[in-house]
């Protein structure tokens, strides 16, 4: 299994997230991510296996993360792995200090149980779209998309035939920010 910590959104809230999936896949094609599967990686692990997982599992329910706000309305590509996803903007380069923070300090709390960022840079988004053809990516609009995190969840990843399959394993408490 791959695991993986992730922002997850509310039903309602990945509702909201939906007609960006659905404009992308109308625009470039491949496989649209299911409402139920979308989500931000604060923190991609890699292959563990069962043990591993439960030890982290069982760590991370003691850890505290931040939640802050976000809008999501920035569209960007990974052209390599052929997905288009969906990221926050920043209107102040301030506004989402929190975010980074958050990858920090999961990454501070990681880094003693053995575990290694595998990319340099934390690149928040949220995908929409896999194996998507080529195309403009200015054409692609949608509603703004107001989101404070109410979960950071661990998920394992298990590859099948067609998808991978997700499993929530733990959950990371969140701190509110200050109002
Ligand atoms: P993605 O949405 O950009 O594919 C499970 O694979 C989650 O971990 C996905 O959200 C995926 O991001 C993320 N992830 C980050 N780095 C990854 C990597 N090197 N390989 C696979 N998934 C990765």
């Amino acid at each position: 299994m791959r695991l993986f910590f992730a922002y997850w959104p509310s039903p309602g809230k990945a509702e909201e997230i939906v007609p960006w999936v659905r404009s992308a896949h109308a625009l470039y094609g491949g496989r649209m991510m299911r409402t139920d599967t979308l989500h931000m990686t604060l923190a991609f692990l890699g292959s563990a296996d069962a043990a591993a997982a439960r030890t982290l599992a069982e760590a991370c329910v003691q850890w505290r993360l931040p939640a802050g706000s976000m809008v999501l309305q920035e569209p960007g590509r990974f052209r390599h792995a052929k997905v288009v996803w969906l990221g926050p903007s920043a209107p102040e380069p301030s506004s989402l200090a929190w975010l980074y923070q958050a990858n920090e300090r999961l990454w501070d709390q990681l880094a003693p149980l053995g575990w290694r960022p595998q990319e340099a840079i934390f690149r928040p988004h949220v995908s929409l779209l896999r194996n998507a053809g080529p195309g403009d990516l200015d054409t692609l609009v949608g509603p703004a998309v107001n989101w404070t995190p109410g979960r950071c969840v661990l998920v394992a990843s298990e590859p099948t035939a067609a998808r991978s399959h997700y499993t929530m394993l733990a959950e990371i408490p969140l701190e509110r920010e200050a109002p």
